[in-house]
């Protein structure tokens, strides 16, 4: 039974019911304005001892409050104070990433034997959407409280030929927070023309607390035999890899740190790890679990359950000192880590991958759900 939060005479962290804010919640406040006049709303929600903030900026997850094994809050988000930074260098803090997660080669892909020029924003490559991708995007916001859950629905429309990308796709994002603290995400969206689609959420997780350093004490289980190696660009060769006798190798769970100076070719192109593994459990009807995160300071833990065949384990391998979060830290290679549930980078140029076509009438349809204990 975890411990209640410090003075706390609720059952434990988990258990006490979404009633903060004199019985509002979510709540929603004013941000910041953008250069064009657009305002950018930030709404606090909480439940069962997880408190999120959200911005309509990119859908992004400002910061994320959990207790720790003595019931101690903290964020363990990597984020910013101001829209303006978000706007100016945010490397993806917390944000939704569409329409596509990760790269696709030199942002081209053909589908129905028609070639399609997306937007290039990574060397050659196009990476998360392009150079306006959902992380940049203001979507309407709409709270709701269902049951005992609170949660947010984000809507956006992009619309045909938006960073290279044919059909209009309507988007809807449900940021759910439930009795248990879990923090779920179902994605939503339909096309009016085919198109691929590939959504996933960009949370830098530090478990110890935001800007509190290196993760590389934190522990990492990833139910994975295979990974997608890369070439030198990061874009899979194709031929998905064993993990046995590498360090690609966390399905006993290790510390990141164990082997990330191992020297691994793969290494050297990501600086560190930067990969998708291959789920073991494949594509599923329902979210099931593939990964835990562990820091053993704090005693948090994080489970990652989700539909998706994939998931992008990224140490924080760009993070280089020039950015100050939330806390006022400057944040460093290694100060947080991504774990970005997803289809594989680069699929439409890909085959044998999972496919990532969305056609009309069809409903692109997925769900992570992130679960929190100490
Ligand atoms: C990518 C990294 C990239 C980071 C964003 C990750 O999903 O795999 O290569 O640098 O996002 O900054």
């Amino acid at each position: 039974m975890p411990k209640g939060p410090a003075g706390s005479t609720a059952a434990g962290p988990f258990d006490f019911p979404p009633q903060r804010h004199g019985g509002r919640n979510p709540v929603k406040e004013l941000f910041g304005t953008l250069a064009d006049g657009t305002k950018v709303h930030r709404w606090s929600l909480e439940n069962g001892g997880t408190r999120l903030k959200v911005l309509s900026y990119g859908g992004i997850v400002q910061s994320l409050e959990v207790p720790d094994r003595d019931g101690r809050q903290a964020n363990v988000c990597l984020g910013f104070d101001r829209v303006e930074e978000y706007v100016d260098s945010s490397p993806y803090f917390g944000a939704l990433i569409g329409r596509y997660g990760n790269r696709i080669a030199e942002g081209r892909f053909t589908l129905d034997g028609k070639s399609h020029q997306l937007s290039v924003n990574d060397g050659v490559n196009s990476l998360h959407g392009g150079t306006q991708g959902f992380d940049k995007r203001v979507w309407d916001v709409e709270p709701f409280t269902k049951g005992s859950d609170v949660g947010l629905h984000l809507h956006c429309t992009s619309v045909d030929g938006e960073m290279g990308y044919p059909g209009t796709l309507k988007v809807k994002v449900t940021y759910t927070l439930t009795r248990h603290g879990e923090w779920r995400i179902d994605y939503e969206a339909t096309t009016d023309k085919a198109t691929v689609v590939n959504l996933t959420n960009h949370v830098y997780w530090n478990l110890g607390g935001e800007g509190t350093g290196t993760i590389e004490d934190h522990e990492l289980h990833i139910a994975a035999s295979h990974y997608t190696p890369t070439d030198s660009g990061l874009i899979p060769t194709g031929e998905p890899a064993k993990v046995a006798g590498t360090p690609f190798d966390f399905r006993k769970g290790k510390q990141i740190g164990r082997d990330i100076r191992a020297g691994h070719e793969q290494q050297v192109f990501a600086k560190g790890y930067d990969h998708n593994w291959v789920l073991d459990k494949g594509i599923t009807a329902e979210p099931e679990h593939v990964a835990t995160l562990r820091d053993p300071s704090s005693g948090r833990t994080l489970k990652i359950s989700t539909v998706e065949p994939g998931l992008q384990f990224y140490s924080g391998n760009f993070l280089d000192g020039t950015l100050t979060g939330t806390g006022g830290h400057t944040y460093r290679q290694g100060d947080a880590l991504c774990l970005e549930t997803q289809h594989f980078p680069d699929a439409p140029n890909h085959p044998s991958f999972p496919s990532t076509v969305l056609r009309p009438g069809q409903t692109y349809r997925s769900t992570t759900i992130h679960s929190f204990g100490a």
